[in-house]
Formats: C-alpha cells, structure tokens, sequence
C-alpha cells in the first residue's frame, strides 16, 4: 500500500496538532497548531496530508473536537489531554496490502498510546443514537423496576451506583450488564454452567437497540482482530480462532454527576483503575467526558490475570483523559490481548471520573469464548516472536483455574509472567473478575452455594483449547 493509501484509511480529525504527526498526548493548556486544520499520521509530511485532505470524501459528518478538548475533562483531576488521530475501518478485511498496513499501524497505535480511535459508519452512528436513547430511558426508570432486572444465574442486568467494588472501593457508576442471552432450555444454562442465563431485559424498547449496536459490534471486533493479526504477523486465525461462539458482553453505564451521588453521604467516584479482561473494549461516549487511560510502559506491567490490577495506580501522575469525539469508537486492549501477545501488547490501565453532569457511555467487550484455554501466540513480528521486544517470561504459574487473586505475580517495574504450559481459561478468568467486582449480588451467592465455580475446571468447559487455527 503506498502513502496515499494509507492516508485515506486514517480520518483526520481537525485542528490537531503537526509536528511529530502521532497521535499527540499535550496537556489542557497545549496550543494546537496545525497545516490545514489536519493532523499528520506518522511517517507523512504536510504536503501528503494537505493532498489528502483535498482527495478524502468527507463523510456526512464530521469528528469536530473542541476548541480545547481539556475543557470537558471532569474536575479534581491531574492528566495530559489525549489527542488521538482517528483510523477508519474497512468495510471488510481482506488481507490487502492496505489492511496489511493497516494492521500494523493500529498495533503500532496500541503499543505508543494504549488507545486507538476509529470512525463510526454511519449506521453505527445511528445505532449509537437508539442505543443512547434507550439507555438515558431505562437509567430514569423508578429505582425498584431498574433493581427488579436481576437474574441469579447471569450477570446482566442492572447493578446500582455503589454495588459496583473496584479495590473494595464502591464505583458511582450505574450499569446495565448484557452478557449471552441464554434462556432456561439452553443446556449450558441447564447444565449450571458458572455465568450462564438470561438477560433481565426490562422490555423491548432496551433489548431491541441494544441487541443491534451489540451485533454491529461484534462485526467491528472481529474486523480489528484480523487486522491485529496482520499487525502482528502471526497467521491468520490465531486471535479469531478463539472467538467463535465469543463470550462478547456489554456494560450500558450511567455516571452521576460528581455532587449528586447515590446518597450515601460521600462523594463517589466513577469507576477506579483496572484493567478488563478480555481482547478488545470498543467504546462509545457522550459529549460529556471522564474516561481516563495510562500508556504502555516498561514500568509498569500489570498480569491481571494473575493478581488483580485493580486501585493500581489509581492516585499516582501519568494519566491520559480522553475527551470525547463524536462519530468514534475508542478501543483499548484487555489482559486476554496481552497474555497472547506475550506483553507485546498490554491491556489499558483505565478509569472514570464523574463530571458535573452526568454521562452516558457504552463498553462492548470483544471476548473470546467461555470455553477457551488460551496460549500464548507462536511467532509472530516477523519471525521474531512477540515476547522477544517486552522481555517476558515463561516461568511462573497460571490461574488457569484458581482463584486470581490468590497467585503470585510482579506488579510493576518487570514484565508479569506468561506461562506457555498451563494457559489461561477465559471462563475462570471472567467468573473471577465479576465475583470480585459483586462479592454480594444474587448471582454470585448462588454461585457459590451451589458450587458451580468447580464447574470451570471440568473438561466440558474447557473445549476451545485444541482448536485448530482456521485455514
Ligand atoms: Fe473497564
């Protein structure tokens, strides 16, 4: 693929800043400048970026970030102001060398900034809209028919500001969860498989528009994970493989205003530092603001999947917030992404902070299936093999199937341990993080009382393991 080419896959927000031409990470006060109101991506000069910007049809609509995107960022906190170039995805993947290129531009992304953006299509873009209509009417639902969607066998479903625990911290977030809709027959569900229910839908008017923005981004995820697998050299199949019948979920989330909490007679936070848990999480924002991110670096590697990541960091200097953009998805990488990758790519520490109003955003998690036993890639980066820049280990256990927390693992200043022998099971590492995050709700309780969690070391739920990488 030649320059041109590449530019055109990558939407150009205007007025960012030129120089470097990377996704820039400036402070609240920095004064963009730019050639043309365009950003540059890496590796292109102005003159190329100007030709782009004349050849480039425009979409119907256009990301416009504000004048000074640090104006939305929420109050009390400490943080450089994220300006992120904006990729856009094809329509489908075909191994061009234009998604060739594009792969390795968004692992390069990944690996710099922790976060990349994409342009939403336009029927995301609609698709966004109903979803966010759908949520603001189901959060100004009476408390007790919200609370009444709760199912004791699944985890979707409705989790009330200050249920949520991050670092035995409540988060102030209020959360609808939708994880595989499985009705009582499905045998999974039959069979008590951990996780495993129904969705508590309120009604039609939630499920609907949800069911669909899910769907099209299942379609987004899996299109991300082939281009990482182009990115990263490894063969095709390697990341996908792992996903069919994938144990894809979504957070709807509502954030208080950072005064008008849940009433308990504290101020709340939104949500604290973590990491998540799977591959990728694609998410949607409103105008106004409070995610918050921390960029790769060699000193700080977290291994989640082994001790949880959670409350690290949470206070320290070196927090990225990223203002929205209308008309984008940002994508971050969870701890399945990083255990694969042998810490070639590394999950993104994340929190929240609630603003003056409240706000309404959307996480779709791209996950590989409950069943999957996944191992570290083989290869990969031409031939060089993925842990060979990162310094990983292969030393050390797994929590492939005990409790997370209970494990060993470095926390920082080394890179964690990627054990190529036991792997890591996705189903252990989900129940661990959501028996975590709600030791008290119903689902969890029963969980335990009935014994289900030895369930996940059962062959029946380990059967994504000895899959053969698709041709
Ligand atoms: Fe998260």
């Amino acid at each position: 693929m030649n320059a041109m080419e590449l530019i055109t896959r990558i939407r150009l927000p205007l007025s960012r800043a030129v120089g470097t031409g990377r996704a820039r990470m400036g402070t609240a006060t920095h004064a963009a400048s730019s050639v043309a109101g365009m950003a540059i991506p890496p590796g292109f000069s102005a003159k190329e970026a100007k030709l782009t910007r004349l050849d480039t049809p425009q979409p119907p609509w256009r990301p416009v970030p504000a004048a000074d995107p640090g104006t939305t960022m929420p109050p009390g906190f400490k943080a450089q102001v994220a300006q992120l170039i904006t990729f856009e995805m094809p329509e489908r993947v075909t191994g061009s060398t234009g998604d060739r290129a594009l792969g390795k531009a968004l692992v390069n992304a990944w690996r710099r900034d922790g976060i990349i953006q994409i342009a939403m299509s336009a029927e995301q873009r609609r698709l966004w809209e109903e979803a966010k209509a759908a949520s603001r009417r189901f959060f100004r639902k009476p408390h007790a028919e919200k609370a009444a969607c709760v199912d004791s066998q699944s985890y979707s479903g409705y989790i009330a500001s200050g249920e949520e625990v991050t670092d035995g911290i409540a988060d102030y977030s209020e959360i609808f969860t939708i994880t595989k809709d499985l009705d009582m027959a499905e045998p999974r569900v039959r069979a008590k498989w951990p996780c495993h229910g129904p969705c508590p839908w309120p009604d039609v008017e939630m499920k609907e528009p949800m069911t669909r923005y899910n769907e099209s981004l299942g379609t987004e995820g899996e299109k991300l994970l082939q281009l990482v697998e182009f990115g990263l050299e490894v063969a095709p199949g390697s990341l996908t493989r792992h996903t069919r019948d994938g144990w894809h979920h979504t957070r709807v989330l509502r954030f208080p205003p950072r005064n008008a909490t849940n009433g308990k007679g504290k101020e709340g936070r939104g949500i604290g530092s973590h990491t998540d848990y799977g591959l990728l999480v694609i998410s949607a924002q409103d105008e106004v603001g409070g995610l918050f991110i921390r960029r790769p670096s060699q000193d700080e590697k977290f291994a989640n999947w082994e001790r949880s990541a959670a409350g690290l960091k949470e206070d320290d200097d070196g927090w990225f917030y990223v203002p929205p953009v209308a008309g984008t998805h940002t994508v971050i990488l969870g701890d399945m992404m990083q255990y694969l990758t042998r810490n070639y790519l590394t999950a993104t520490p994340h929190k929240v902070g609630l603003n003056t109003r409240e706000r309404f955003a959307f996480a779709y998690f791209h996950e590989p299936s409950f069943q999957a036993v996944l191992k570290p890639l083989e290869g990969g980066c031409g031939g060089n093999g993925l842990g060979s820049s990162s310094s990983s280990s292969s030393s050390s256990s797994s929590s492939s199937s005990s409790s997370s927390s209970s494990s060993s693992s470095s926390s920082s200043s080394s890179s964690p341990s990627v054990s190529d022998t036991e792997g890591v099971h996705y189903g252990t590492h989900f129940t661990n993080m959501f028996i975590r995050n709600y030791p008290d709700r119903i689902t969890t309780r029963r969980l335990m009382a009935e014994n289900r969690y030895s369930l996940l070391s059962s062959p029946e739920l380990r059967t994504m393991g000895a899959l053969p990488a698709l041709p």
